[in-house]
């Protein structure tokens, strides 16, 4: 007889905001009992990621540059948890080549762009949308890509579009870009894992 009982999936979020992107992936894997959201990381103290995993009873860790890039303390801790998929969402920083390298394709970023446009070092967010709006694009949306040593640059796994229409403002971007985030990025980060 097999054993009926799967490996249990482990995944660590990192995130440098609001987090809305975190809550909605811990609420979706919330109810699968193969699926763990075995910790948060952030390197904003002042991220409002953190209050939301207190009331959503997910640990949550702020880190530092020096732990990030010099005393390796963080691939460390990875390494303790070996997560079956790392999961950037929302987070600003890049990842030190010794973490890409010890996690080859379970690194993946979600950014609110149609890559390889507005990618790449201080295009993040509202900056982000605020372009789209300046070049009058008539259309944008999210990509979803494996994450390599460079910003904005890994293979990608998924890209959906919405409309722009000539009223449109930076925060109504905003809003439709969160909307297809929502409804994608789970439903890849589960795909990844089964
Ligand atoms: C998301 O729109 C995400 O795509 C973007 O930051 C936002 C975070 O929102 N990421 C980047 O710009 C990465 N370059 P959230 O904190 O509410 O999830």
């Amino acid at each position: 007889m097999g054993c009926k009982f799967k490996k249990m999936k482990k995944i660590v979020l990192f995130a440098s905001g609001s987090g809305s992107n975190v809550e909605n992936i811990v609420n979706f894997f919330a109810e699968k009992d193969e699926v763990e959201i075995s910790l948060v990381l952030t390197n904003n103290p002042k991220a409002y990621v953190i209050e939301r995993c207190r009331q959503l009873g997910v640990v949550c860790q702020v880190f530092g540059r020096k732990e990030f890039r010099e005393t390796g303390s963080v691939l460390e801790q990875l390494q303790g948890i070996a997560p079956d998929l790392i999961v950037l969402a929302g987070f600003l920083w890049l990842v030190p080549r010794e973490i890409v390298k010890a996690f080859p394709r379970r690194i993946i970023n979600i950014h609110p762009a149609l890559l390889p446009k507005y990618g790449g070092k201080g295009m993040y967010g509202l900056h982000v949308h605020q372009a789209v709006v300046d070049n009058q694009e008539t259309e944008t949306g999210i990509t979803i890509h494996y994450v390599d040593e460079n910003y904005d640059e890994g293979d990608v796994i998924l890209q959906t579009t919405c409309k722009v229409e000539p009223e449109d403002s930076a925060d109504d971007v905003a809003r439709k870009i969160h909307q297809l985030e929502y409804e994608h990025f789970p439903k890849v980060v589960e795909s990844l894992l089964l």
